[in-house]
């Protein structure tokens, strides 16, 4: 039986539909709002508004739940591997055995970028940033591999091939930045450890890959792999509104990533942590800035717009770092650091009225010094383990027949109608 609200707007009522989630989340559906009211909605950044309707993942930002087709991620980043999450994500089922084997041969066949996008690399300054040069070389791959993609085999190819190529890309920015020879992904290696082995490994010191980092990065990838209606993924779904190629819709979520409000947030914790222990672990004083308000310094790592409770991704993350760098017999003074602050923080009152946790950011840069990653390799690390999200996020825009071009309206506040006035009369 259809539910609905009464709108009474001086003596005039309006009846609009409910609709109710799987998990009996409900929302007013305003679809006829301004055709039978005249009126708009006014909801800047979105907080009360839902963009679609989404099958991929579910989120419970007061219970602190997060689940990828309905599966939670604590027993994906327990059980699974990043190749069989993103399959998850795509495809919404996990794959079977030969499923599995078919998407392997897939990510290794396409791994390789076509040899001209070298001469694009080596002429970007060597100073660039790794997520400008990400996202300009994303949207250039429609350049290089302009095929079609409008049949489903012809979307999941592509969408095979721009999983496979992103690792490479990304790999192939941070030996160019240093000015090492490229490593050439191997068909002996699997998805995680390819990565690695691109970075890590050269000429005179062959990297040794560790179970320990490899399962970090796994962890650190999975983690990251959706997160429903995130700034980045509704940029995705807003270029893709427009019926571009999927590289330009990727492209534009990868710079609404870098932002250090959303992705480049994993960078700069770890400036923060840095500045910290350089001010001799000053950590009392970052709580004191975060919390005056005439100070625009926020505690990097924390807080969310939908995680009014521990971020379920940060406990993981938090206990990645722990193992691994005991398994490295490593000492990351940044991580004694960011459990002193993390402590202070979640006892002071205006941490608690604000509703701050540690999000998914504020231990994820440490895993990924520890595994070796450039701090401003981070966010590409965080665009990687996206990636998935991304695509499934696309495709289902992509099949929705409720979607159409994303084009929100306004309230205008400028001035009413006023006329040109000539050079001569201007005041
Ligand atoms: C990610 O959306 C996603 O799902 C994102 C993400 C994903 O996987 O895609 O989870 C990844 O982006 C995680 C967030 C990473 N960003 C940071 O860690 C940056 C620091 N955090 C914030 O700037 C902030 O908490 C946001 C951006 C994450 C959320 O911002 P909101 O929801 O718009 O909240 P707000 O800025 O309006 O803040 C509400 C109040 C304000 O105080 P009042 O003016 O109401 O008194 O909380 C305060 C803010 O000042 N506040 C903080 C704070 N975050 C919010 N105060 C100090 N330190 C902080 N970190």
């Amino acid at each position: 039986m259809q539910d609905y609200v009464t709108l009474t707007y001086r003596g005039e009522s309006f009846q609009l539909p409910v609709i109710v989630g799987s998990e009996n989340e409900r929302a007013i559906d305003i679809l006829r709002l301004r055709k039978e009211t005249g009126f708009i909605t006014y909801d800047p950044g979105y907080a009360n508004s839902g963009a679609c309707m989404s099958s991929i993942t579910y989120m419970n930002g007061e219970q602190g739940i997060l689940r990828y087709r309905g599966i939670p991620v604590e027993e994906l980043a327990e059980k699974s591997t990043f190749k069989e999450t993103a399959y998850l994500l795509i495809n919404g089922q996990l794959p079977k055995a030969d499923e599995l084997r078919n998407f392997s041969i897939m990510l290794n066949d396409h791994s390789l970028v076509h040899e001209d996008m070298k001469a694009f690399y080596q002429n970007f300054p060597r100073a660039s940033h790794p997520m400008g040069i990400l996202s300009a070389m994303v949207n250039a791959l429609r350049s290089f591999y302009p095929e079609l993609q409008t049949t489903e085999e012809e979307i999941n190819f592509t969408v095979t091939r721009l999983l496979a190529k992103v690792r490479t890309m990304a790999a192939m920015s941070y030996k160019i930045s240093r000015g090492h020879t490229l490593v050439y992904p191997r068909p002996d290696l699997a998805y995680c450890e390819n990565f690695l082995n691109m970075m890590f490994d050269t000429p005179v010191r062959p990297y040794q890959l560790t179970k320990e980092v490899v399962r970090a990065l796994e962890v650190f990838w999975i983690l990251h792999a959706d997160h429903e209606q995130n700034c980045s993924t509704t940029a995705v779904r807003v270029v893709g509104s427009g019926r571009v190629n999927l590289y330009a819709a990727i492209s534009a979520g990868m710079s609404a990533l870098w932002g250090p409000l959303h992705g480049g947030a994993n960078q700069a914790v770890v400036e923060m942590l840095t500045a910290i222990h350089q001010d001799g672990g000053n950590f009392r004083g970052a709580v004191a800035r975060a919390k005056d308000r005439n100070d625009p310094f926020r505690l990097m790592g924390f807080g969310h717009r939908v995680y009014k409770t521990y971020d379920p991704r940060a406990r993981i993350m938090k206990r990645v770092c722990d193992d691994l760098l005991a398994a490295l017999n490593l000492k990351d003074p940044l991580l004694d650091i960011a459990k002193e602050l993390e402590e202070v923080a979640l006892k002071d009152p205006y941490f608690i009225d604000h509703n701050l946790y540690p999000n998914v950011d504020f231990y994820s840069g440490i895993v990924l010094r520890a595994i070796g990653i450039p701090t401003n390799m981070f966010t590409v690390m965080f665009a990687i383990g996206r990636l998935p999200g991304w695509i499934s996020q696309w495709k289902e825009s992509m099949d929705d027949p409720h979607w159409r071009i994303s084009r929100p309206r306004q309230i205008y506040t400028g001035p009413n109608e006023t006329h040109y006035v000539p050079m001569q009369d201007r005041t």
